[in-house]
């Protein structure tokens, strides 16, 4: 995080929502903003969408509606997030300049209609954009309801990777930063392959739609430019807020679900405080432990400071092939999850649920039925309990383990002509955070590079994409007494997407004791049985150890005989390698032995869970706060002393955790 960081103050856990005020008549404004003041609504998001609102002809600005808007939530005492706006550009903008309208990879066109049509690279929605952030940071720069700037929205979300010629031009000016001359470029991309030597700048263009599969090189560094174009955007418009405004600047990341295009280890520093939105994603096998994770992997992008959730839903989404709506007490299970895991604020999208245009079947605080609905009555109750945990906020949550997540290996590992399409980056980070999940092991998220000094046990999910540098930091932590596990396809190429010879998992080789020669993957119908009783799935290898122990071989499929999973001692430390896509349980028993291994435990004893819980703690200056998250319907319980600030019972040696409820009790002494 950024040392000169504008710290974002607020007293106690924020509580709000996107308000779209425009969508409704100033009759509506009024109750909203009554039944908002009811629901304990401390936080509000305007004008994400204003800008056709705000500037409806070019130059031209009307800033009555918004005015009137921030005055009210001002007397009744609601403070603003507000929009700069530029989120989604005016008819009036692409009319005059079709250019700045984004490219797809087959060269055609995509039109305005839905929202952010424009090109990241384009220099007419630049100057158009800058110019109404200005215009607005004038007009409430130094007001005192704004307490916090949110540039944009979900910077990425459908234009991320734009191929018109534009982004061409920008894309050959960041390969000339990095790359100087064309010869260090032709080298990094391997163009020697298939006769695709460049010999000039200009003939290279962005990775658009071709016959056979493209460079990789090409297109890695594509990811990283279009990132990088994103993050430069953000930056212009901060610019502009920090002079004319002392307000906190922000803006909403989307991490993780199916969202890859931005690499947001280089944004985060940018930001004065993370706010990210998560939709709970019923497309995945374990929906929970992808909220968990994205909420651990906030946090570590803000350095285990807390950060904002700054959407999430009441109920159902509207763009998911199936929309579900929530169960019984699941907002207060999804909300405090996220406080449990680092959250300083939560907000929703949105406040009340649009009538019309393409999100009228998405779930809001106010739902369509109105006040008379459960819906509501659990927003009510949840704006009640963050209200009475308010002294929780600024206190950092406690973690003996990690996880290793990059952007970069994700892209590499789900570009064109690999091994293997069945398998994503994902698809492994999942499979490992959850079984840590299931265990109720709190697990931070860092970047590949990270200090690991804190930890007993960090998980290396296929990490597929390494520096030597970064392996090198793994393997000396593990031998100066860490417990590490590998998982297969890591350590395969280097940060040019060059493969590691000589045995993959290249620089984790030695520390992991092993010389893998061959991968074999096989299709999702197949089964892996292996010696020790577990099965895998997706991936396997032909190998055999050199110093490690094989703690566990194939015994059936193309590399039968060849170890599965694998343990070498490496200085005081020990390095595990896992060759193949364990099924859930089996995955959990060897997290189980690696915790016993490395002395690292939940955050107190659960019993009789039947389902999924959350156990996390929450480490303040003066007392620990120990959530509970009971996703079963039978009663929990655990081991605990203070005060449950949920009931306000004591709690003596033992707290129950009724089924689908969430408990927090504060123990008194820092634990
Ligand atoms: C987010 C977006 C919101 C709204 C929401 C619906 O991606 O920032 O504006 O569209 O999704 O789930």
């Amino acid at each position: 995080m950024n040392p000169s960081a504008r710290p974002f103050e607020h007293d106690g856990i924020a509580f709000g929502c996107d308000y779209n005020p425009e969508q409704w008549t100033p009759d509506v404004w009024d109750e909203d903003i009554a039944l908002m003041s009811e629901a304990g609504v401390d936080l509000v998001a305007v004008n994400i969408f204003g800008w056709s609102h705000i500037e409806p002809r070019p130059g031209q600005y009307d800033f009555a509606a918004l005015d009137d808007i921030i005055g009210r939530l001002h007397a009744a005492g609601i403070r603003v997030n507000l929009g700069t706006g530029t989120a989604s550009p005016p008819a009036w903008l692409s009319r005059a300049h079709p250019e700045m309208l984004p490219m797809a990879e087959d060269g055609t066109r995509r039109y305005p209609g839905g929202r952010q049509a424009f090109c990241p690279s384009s220099p007419v929605y630049r100057e158009a954009a800058l110019r109404l952030v200005s215009a607005v940071v004038a007009r409430y720069g130094d007001h005192p309801a704004v307490a916090l700037w949110h540039v944009s929205n979900e910077l990425g979300c459908h234009n991320a990777l734009c191929h018109c010629d534009a982004s061409a031009a920008a894309f050959r000016r960041w390969l000339q930063d990095r790359y100087v001359t064309i010869d260090a470029l032709n080298r990094a991309w391997g163009t020697a392959f298939w006769s695709q030597t460049y010999g000039d700048w200009c003939e290279i263009g962005t990775p658009r739609a071709t016959l056979s599969s493209r460079n990789p090189g090409q297109m890695l560094d594509f990811h990283r430019f279009s990132s990088d174009e994103l993050l430069s955007s953000y930056r212009a418009e901060a610019e502009v807020i920090r002079r004319g405004s002392a307000a906190p600047i922000t803006t909403n990341f989307m991490v993780t679900a199916h969202i890859e295009n931005l690499d947001y280890w280089s944004w985060a520093a940018d930001m004065d405080i993370v706010a990210n939105d998560h939709y709970l994603d019923h497309r995945l096998e374990d929906p929970r432990a992808e909220l968990a994770f994205a909420a651990d992997l906030s946090r570590g992008l803000g350095g285990g400071a807390p950060w904002i959730l700054m959407e999430h839903s009441t109920g159902a989404v509207n763009w998911q092939p199936l929309n579900k709506a929530k169960a019984p007490g699941e907002i207060l299970r999804n909300s405090l999850t996220h406080v449990a895991r680092g959250a300083d604020g939560v907000c929703f999208f949105q406040w009340r649920a649009s009538v019309q245009g393409s999100e009228r079947f998405h779930s809001a605080m106010l739902p369509h039925a109105g006040t008379d609905s459960n819906v509501w009555r659990e927003v009510v109750e949840l704006g009640g309990i963050v209200d009475r945990i308010g002294e929780i906020a600024g206190s950092r949550v406690v973690a003996e383990a990690a996880l290793i997540f990059s952007w970069e290996s994700w892209w590499a590992t789900q570009d064109d002509s690999r091994p293997s399409k069945a398998l994503g980056y994902l698809d492994q980070v999942h499979a490992a955070y959850g079984a840590f999940h299931s265990l109720g092991i709190t697990v931070d998220i860092v970047a590949p590079g990270a200090d690991l000094s804190a930890y007993k046990l960090v998980v290396v999910p296929g990490l597929h994409l390494v520096r030597e540098r970064d392996a090198v930091l793994i393997t000396d932590w593990i031998a100066a007494g860490g417990t590490a596990l590998v998982t297969f396809y890591s350590g395969t190429v280097d940060e040019d997407d060059r493969v590691w010879t000589g045995g993959y998992a290249g620089p984790f080789r030695e520390a992991l004791g092993i010389h893998i020669e061959e991968f074999a993957p096989v299709g999702p119908e197949t089964a892996l049985p292996l010696t020790s009783g577990a099965t895998g799935r997706l991936w396997s290898e032909r190998s055999h150890v050199t110093t490690a122990v094989a703690e566990a071989s194939f015994t059936d499929g193309p590399s039968a005989g060849h170890p599965a999973i694998t343990r070498n001692a490496w200085g005081a430390g020990s390095a595990w390698y896992l060759a193949t896509l364990l099924a859930a349980p089996d995955y959990r028993a060897l997290v189980v032995r690696l915790a016993d291994e490395a002395g690292v435990r939940p955050a107190a004893n659960v019993r009789g869970a039947d389902d999924a819980f959350e156990i996390v703690r929450r480490r303040g200056t003066d007392a620990s706060y120990l959530f509970v998250v009971n996703h079963g319907s039978a009663p929990l319980h655990i081991d605990a002393d203070g005060t449950e600030l949920v009931t306000g019972a004591p709690v003596c040696g033992t707290a129950e955790v009724p089924g689908g409820a969430v408990r927090i009790i504060r123990e008194e002494a820092a634990a």
